[in-house]
């Protein structure tokens, strides 16, 4: 029997098979995280960990549990976990691909649809009692087709995002780790940039201040990877400055964003609170892997799911 400590509920009853197959299963009780002792504490009772992308598995965390054989992570990306110091202790790493590349590429395509249409200030000007009338010029927004969409990252969410982006006859380009588009180029000729890189030493800051000046002013940036792929502050500054059109953002630097961070005072930003893969079905579907990467992680066997340096 293994012992196993998931850092919050996750959604869906996945957990019961865990108790089926005779393992202890111990679940943090609470909507915040547990602080990082707690982590460490709770864990170190445990001999497989289902965590979430905000759980810092890192270098000291995975010295202080030599007992873990397994970590299976709540989510496809891995920037949570330090990959090589798990290797070097021949623990285990999981996490959740394919499942969620559906919901996620559908998040990202509402958020450029959003915001080339403007829906958040529509939406705000009619609740807040400034729909007068009819107007030809008001709340005029950008087109789809026709127009160039240049995806930063061409894996499993960024190819999907491309498919949906045929529906909409858009030019799409793509820049991707072994080729494609080169990143200057794409940037210069897109209307729309969708980022689906994973975070890495080499992607964090891509979209930097330099990087903005090569957009054209009336671009649209799209993030639904991870916050520190673009420079925050830079791309306030880029919003100000009209460097570029708008941005939306399903994932910042830091998460959460404070209500009074200077980002959300840009002009045409929207903010979503890293839902990519939240419908229920995609979330029930994600433990079911995690658990599946338990459960051959505790038999001693490949996980089913395994993580691979990006
Ligand atoms: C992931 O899985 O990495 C997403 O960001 C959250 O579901």
């Amino acid at each position: 029997m293994g012992r196993v400590f998931v850092t919050r509920r996750p959604v869906g009853d996945g957990l019961e098979r865990l108790v089926q197959a005779g393992h202890a299963v111990d679940v943090w009780p609470d909507l915040a995280p547990p602080p990082d002792q707690a982590l460490l504490e709770r864990a170190q009772q445990a001999d497989a960990l289902i965590c979430m992308l905000s759980d810092r598995i890192d270098a000291v965390f995975l010295e202080a549990n030599p007992q873990l054989t397994v970590i299976s992570n709540y989510a496809v990306g891995l920037d949570n976990i330090d990959l090589r110091a798990a290797a070097v202790r021949g623990v285990a790493v999981g996490h959740t691909p394919d499942v969620l590349t559906d919901a996620t590429a559908d998040l990202a395509f509402a958020l450029l649809l959003a915001a080339a249409r403007r829906l958040p200030q529509s939406a705000q000007a009619v609740l807040q009692g400034r729909w007068e009338t009819w107007q030809p010029d008001s709340f005029l927004g950008a087109d789809l087709v026709g127009a160039t969409l240049g995806i930063v990252g061409a894996g499993r969410i960024g190819e999907a995002v491309a498919r949906r982006a045929a529906g909409w006859s858009m030019r799409v380009l793509k820049t991707t780790s072994r080729g494609g588009t080169p990143l200057s180029e794409l940037l210069s000729a897109s209307d729309f940039v969708s980022l689906h890189v994973p975070l890495t030493p080499s992607t964090r800051d891509l979209i930097d201040a330099r990087a903005l000046a090569q957009m054209k002013p009336t671009a649209i940036l799209v993030n639904t990877a991870r916050g520190p792929v673009v420079d925050t502050q830079a791309l306030a500054q880029a919003l100000h400055a009209g460097t570029i059109a708008g941005a939306a953002l399903d994932v910042t630097d830091p998460e959460p964003l404070p209500p009074d961070h200077p980002l959300l005072r840009a002009p045409n930003v929207l903010v979503l609170p890293h839902v990519g893969s939240a419908t229920p079905r995609t979330r029930a579907a994600m433990t079911d892997i995690c658990v599946d990467n338990v459960l051959a992680g505790l038999a001693g066997e490949p996980l089913p799911y395994p993580a691979r340096a990006a």
